[in-house]
């Protein structure tokens, strides 16, 4: 029985999942996307910070080595992925916490993280999935706490438009490249989002983004 739920795996098909980690380092300005997502964070120590859509975990370590006294946990829906990131924990000298959960019904209570990190995700999920995904988010966000996204997002130039065209054959990134994406994080209640960072890549433009849940914010229902 495949007690998977449904997801996009990580490079699209199941057999290039153990492929990921060399492919994205060789095709991908991975380090410095990721250094700059973990930095404008500015972490600090005993922070609870979730990672969703882990993959291997790559970012998942980066936080916990930036800040080693964070509690950093790391989500993703795909078991064979997970057990990628679980080797690559085991190799470091402070751990972080996986667990198998889907992003549209986090597995978390109410107001539980400082920081959530969602690196190359959302063009993974529906339109549907992506503002049920913000709103999960929105809720296991503690009053004052802020999203971090790096993912497609609306191309500067016309490279950039033709290479998310060919990339929308393969994923759900048709919303990302009409900037849909913090439309849909305001809708979800986060406050000040922002493009903080665009980079250019063969898989077409790349953005990071920043959003606030409010201070006085409070998370309707429970789980
Ligand atoms: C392109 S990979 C990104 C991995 C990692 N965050 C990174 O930056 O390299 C997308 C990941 O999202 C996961 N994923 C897809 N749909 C998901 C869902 N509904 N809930 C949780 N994870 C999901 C996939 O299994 C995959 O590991």
């Amino acid at each position: 029985m495949n007690r998977q739920p449904h997801f996009i795996p990580a490079f699209h098909f199941h057999w290039l999942t153990r492929w990921y980690d060399p492919m994205i380092r060789w095709l991908f300005p991975e380090l410095g996307i990721r250094s700059a997502l973990v930095t404008q964070a500015r972490i600090r120590s005993g922070q609870p910070v979730l990672d969703i859509g882990c993959g291997t975990g790559t970012l998942t370590l980066l936080i916990k080595q930036t800040e080693p006294e964070a509690v950093v946990c790391g989500l993703d829906a795909d078991l064979e992925i997970l057990r990628i990131a679980q080797e690559k924990s085991d190799r470091n000298e402070k751990p972080i916490l996986l667990q198998q959960g889907t992003a549209t019904c986090l597995p978390y209570a109410n107001e539980t993280f400082d920081h959530v990190f969602s690196s190359l995700l959302m063009h993974h999920l529906t339109r549907v999935d992506k503002q049920q995904a913000l709103k999960e988010i929105f809720r296991v966000l503690k009053p004052g706490g802020e999203l971090h996204i790096a993912d497609f997002g609306e191309p500067h130039d016309v490279t950039m438009w033709l290479l998310s065209r060919g990339m929308r054959w393969f994923e759900e990134i048709n919303d990302h490249v009409l900037g849909l994406l913090p439309i849909f994080a305001e809708k979800a209640g986060f406050h000040s989002v922002q493009e903080t960072a665009y980079y250019r890549t063969i898989f077409g433009a790349v953005v990071l983004i920043r959003a606030c849940k409010p201070d006085n914010a409070r998370s309707e229902h429970v789980h």
